[in-house]
């Protein structure tokens, strides 16, 4: 999910990788390295930014013609010096930095410790050019490249790869399967890297891979082949967007591209942990303690903003799915109010950064009384994720617009995980249940993707009325209640417009006086067993000449009808229709924010984490 470079040419591939890792730095990442071929093999990497490698290799330098470097956004092995990718084979002759997700890392680890092989890191990687040397030594009539074939057949997940050999000082071998990978060509000299921001300046001739492909690139020549050995004529394209686009890949904001990420992160947090054909959940983050948390008298869950939104979710997925008591606490009111905790219950907190000043506090007040703490976090190796007993990543790669999208998302896709695998562990989910909730589970990717293609324009149209409503109020019930507090906020932390969410048949206690024309009331009426409560919400807001715009499932005519505005989504169980339902809502509140010229991605007065109480 970070960045990947390369070089072989006549320049020194020690400057050009650096300030290659330099342009991948928008991606976010928490450590870095390189490596390079001059007679020798040898790497420097290390944990922090790209800066302290720069400053190691002013005083430790390296030369050569031929490298490989990486940004990495840990998933497996948290962030330290021994997890920084390059990462070699025990020899020292095979140097490998990787993308992605290695999902059948453990396995791939065991088999090589059993033949004899000592690995050094926590990392899932290293496994790759361990894997590679091992069959490169162990079958003595194929080359390199096939070994990295027949690696590669072995391995499942993701991966976008760069591969050197001590002994193949003027090759550089790249492979892709789900992670991006691009080569730059340029005169008697190649670049590689996992987006065009390191290449543009040097030539805009680039060859994309294609997932099952690998490269074989000396200076003046690239062979592309599928991993099957079948030799590929690829289209040279010419680069033709800015350096600033090309870090959002295109989209105009950061916040943009993470909406459209979302298919693919909420897939990423699901990889090797679902098994829609036997109905099983595997979280291996929380395997060694599932038996406190399945006997747990509560859980007790902790956060800020929009991951406390995600918290409500979970409540209603904690007690519907599997039976077991929670409750919903801002992480700040929590800390503050020498709360009844202990032993026998369990903390939960939920943090994107894995640094909000507030949720740390709750953690450790929640530690020192006893109780067992949890986490789900998105950074690998965040203060918080450290500091709990035990938790699961979201894995939804970087999040770099302040207001929270994919985050959102990947932690509401873990908390069904959660809440699946407990109610399985405590009887109360049938195989069969779980066959029915898992297969619906791996269908939401698609879902998004469906929604994201075909209301985008519609909700471009709808922002343009809304621009300057004053205004906003948004109703949802049961597990779409949060997701209106969500819709909320994101409205007002990006346009600064003023917004509230609220439980739908809480209208009528209050709020109902503020409905009249010039209120837009966004209602998501998406959940089927509200439904009829909602039409009723909806009447009352109708009758009071309320604007009604609705996110609504396909087959709805009671609610289309009484809507101005409709804004239809494929239907999914009501305890996963948050993942459908945020999406137009985000898309919504990020085209008024641009109508009304606001700093999408950097709101005024706000941070992307708040590491201040
Ligand atoms: C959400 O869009 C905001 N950026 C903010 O509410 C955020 O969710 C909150 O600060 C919590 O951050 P965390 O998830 O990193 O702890
Ligand atoms: N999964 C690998 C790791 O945790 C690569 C992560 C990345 O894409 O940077 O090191």
């Amino acid at each position: 999910m970070c960045g990947i470079v390369g070089y072989i040419g006549h320049r020194d591939a020690s400057t050009v990788l650096i300030k290659g890792l330099k342009r991948l730095e928008y991606r976010g990442y928490d450590s870095a390295g390189i490596a390079l071929i001059n007679g020798e093999l040898a790497y420097r990497k290390g944990k922090g930014k790209v800066a302290n490698l720069e400053r190691v290799l002013k005083n430790d330098s390296l030369s050569g013609k031929l490298g490989i470097g990486h940004t990495r956004w840990a998933t497996h092995g948290e962030p330290n010096d021994i997890n920084s990718h390059p990462h070699l084979s025990e020899s020292g002759n095979v140097a490998v930095v990787h993308n992605g997700i290695i999902e059948n890392y453990t396995t791939l680890k065991k088999q090589l410790t059993e033949r004899g092989r000592v690995f050094q890191s926590q990392t899932d990687t290293e496994v790759v050019c361990q894997l590679i040397e091992e069959i490169y030594h162990s079958s003595p009539n194929i080359t390199f490249e096939q070994a990295i074939r027949l690696a590669l057949k072995q391995i499942v997940g993701t991966y976008g790869l760069a591969i050197i050999h001590k002994e193949i000082p003027d090759t550089i071998f790249i492979a892709r399967k789900g992670s991006p990978l691009l080569l730059g060509i340029g005169d008697n000299e190649m670049f590689i890297a996992s987006d065009a921001s390191p290449i543009v300046e040097y030539t805009k001739r680039v060859v994309y891979l294609d997932d099952g492909e690998i490269a074989i690139v000396t200076k003046n020549s690239y062979r592309v082949k599928t991993i099957d050995d079948v030799p590929l004529t690829k289209e040279v394209h010419e680069l033709a967007i800015s350096l600033d686009a090309i870090e959002k890949a295109g989209y105009p904001h950061f916040m943009l591209k993470e909406i459209f990420e979302q298919p693919r992160s909420i897939s990423d947090c699901m990889r090797g942990r679902i098994n829609p054909e036997n109905g099983t959940v595997l979280l291996g983050g929380i395997e060694d303690i599932i038996d406190k948390l399945v006997n747990a008298r509560r859980i007790i869950i902790a956060a800020c903003g929009t991951s406390w939104h995600s918290a409500l979710v979970g409540e209603y997925l904690f007690e519907q799915l599997a039976k077991t008591p929670v409750e919903v606490e801002y992480a700040s009111e929590f800390r503050y109010r020498d709360p009844l905790i202990g032993k026998g219950d369990v903390l939960l907190v939920i943090s994107q950064s894995g640094e909000t000043a507030d949720t740390l506090a709750a953690l450790r007040e929640a530690r020192n009384k006893g109780a067992l703490v949890l986490g789900i976090c998105n950074v690998v190796g965040s203060t918080i994720a450290r500091e709990t007993d035990a938790g699961v990543y979201t894995h939804a790669g970087p999040e770099i617009g302040v207001a929270s999208t994919k985050a959102f998302t990947a932690q509401v896709i873990v908390l069904i995980m959660m809440a699946l695998e407990l109610g399985q562990r405590k009887g109360i989910l049938t195989r069969q249940k779980m066959k029915e909730y898992i297969i619906e589970l791996s269908r939401i990717p698609s879902k998004v993707e469906y929604i994201l293609e075909h209301i985008d324009e519609e909700i471009k149209n709808l922002a343009a009325l809304f621009t300057y409503a004053p205004n906003f109020l948004y109703l949802g019930r049961s597990y779409n209640f949060p997701v209106a507090l969500e819709g909320a906020l994101k409205l007002k932390e990006i346009s600064y417009i003023h917004a509230e969410g609220y439980p739908a048949a809480e209208m009528k206690h209050g709020p109902i006086a503020l409905i009249d024309e010039m209120m837009p009331v966004v209602v998501i009426a998406a959940t089927d067993h509200t439904n009829d409560k909602m039409i009723s919400n909806i009447e009352e807001v109708k009758a009071r000449k309320g604007r009604i715009i609705s996110i609504m499932n396909d087959d709805n005519p009671e609610v289309k009808k009484l809507s101005e505005f409709c804004i239809s989504i494929p239907s999914t169980l009501d305890c996963f229709s948050p993942l459908l339902t945020v999406i137009p809502l985000q898309l919504l509140s990020y085209y008024i924010a641009v109508n009304r010229g606001c700093n999408v991605d950097q709101p005024r007065n706000l941070a992307k984490s708040v590491t201040v109480e």
